[in-house]
């Protein structure tokens, strides 16, 4: 048999494979969410397992190994007490709550740490929806927008690199950024989650921060998952509205979404592997069915190769780790 064309040729060794390989991993792509509680212990988080519902102190030591593992970014996600949570969400741009004291620590001991913070009603909210609720249960787009601007402004005053609207109500991000120019935070980005899902994989997440919707479900705001053109939609929209980057969420069922984004937008892309995700991963190789570090490594990789510029990953400390090590 004559072969002429043998595409094994260049995975013949790890060097040759090294140079051809085609998408890159490191850590510098990374960002690790994590969540916090104004509690003075580190509690572990039942519905996630490895992972910690830090207290403040135990947050800015997390977040600076991540750091010092070469990962640049940290999204913070707050475990707000049942007594503060009310149906007008005013915890929510409170300037002494929890998510600005805990963006000033983290600033103040890690300078170059990029701090994100997610804008979203939600572990706020009495009812658990990621907006106001009227009194017939529907929910208000546009009084939420008005308050998730007073909510990424509390950010912005203390100290956020980047807000980041998860909530997906119509406008926001036009709404955030009109409301941080004018009070001269031009500098402030806005990474806006532009096609989220109504998806099953956010269980995990919500049993972290006792947020799940105490009524209904979040589908009149999320997407349907059997829409993608839709996706293009919200892109269009946010690029317009100037959101400085996009995101897809979650990510590996969506990869065709995030595939499609890299070719229609020329924002940066992140993808959100979110806690359901995670715990597939978790649960197999606890039951032995897996290899964790290989699994995850593959799947992150994937989720670049599909597009994304970075990921949120609840992987992203160990996945320093493992590409430290060489692998
Ligand atoms: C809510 C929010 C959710 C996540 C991030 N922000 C949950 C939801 O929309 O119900 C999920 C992240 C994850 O599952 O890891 N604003």
């Amino acid at each position: 048999m004559h072969l002429p064309i043998r595409p094994r040729r260049n995975r013949r060794t790890a060097a040759i494979r090294g140079l051809v390989r085609e998408t890159e991993l490191t850590a510098s792509h990374l960002i690790l969410p994590v969540f916090f509680h104004a509690g003075s212990e580190d509690q572990a988080i039942a519905s996630m397992p490895g992972c910690t519902r830090w207290s403040l102190e135990g947050l800015v030591r997390e977040a600076g190994e991540a750091h010092a593992l070469g990962v640049p970014a940290v999204v913070l996600f707050p475990a707000v007490s049942e007594s503060l949570k009310t149906r007008k969400c005013e915890e929510a741009w409170n300037p002494e709550g929890l998510v600005p004291q805990a963006i000033r620590l983290l600033k103040k001991a890690h300078p170059t740490l990029t701090v994100i913070t997610d804008v979203a009603l939600d572990p706020y909210n009495a009812d658990g929806h990621d907006g106001l609720v009227s009194d017939d249960g529907r929910i208000l787009n546009d009084e939420t927008v008005e308050a998730l601007c007073k909510q990424a402004l509390s950010h912005a005053q203390a100290g956020a690199d980047i807000v980041s609207p998860s909530d997906m109500m119509d406008g926001r991000v036009a709404a955030l950024r009109q409301a941080l120019d004018k009070e001269g935070f031009i500098e402030i980005a806005i990474l806006s989650y532009t096609a989220k899902y109504a998806s099953a994989c956010y269980g995990p997440f919500r049993g972290a921060l006792d947020s799940a919707p105490r009524f209904g479900d979040k589908k009149t705001y999320q997407m349907d998952p059997a829409n993608g053109r839709e996706a293009e939609r919200e892109a269009r929209l946010d690029e317009a509205e100037g959101a400085d980057m996009l995101m897809v969420k979650p990510a590996l069922p969506y990869l065709d979404i995030l595939y499609r984004l890299r070719q229609s937008s020329p924002l940066p892309l992140a993808a959100y592997h979110v806690s359901g995700e995670y715990l597939m991963v978790k649960a197999a190789a606890a039951s032995g069915w897996i290899d964790e570090r290989k699994l995850a490594m593959e799947q992150l990789t994937s989720i670049r190769r599909a597009g994304a510029d970075m990921i949120l990953t609840y992987f992203a400390k160990d996945a320093a780790r493992w590409l430290n090590d060489g692998q």
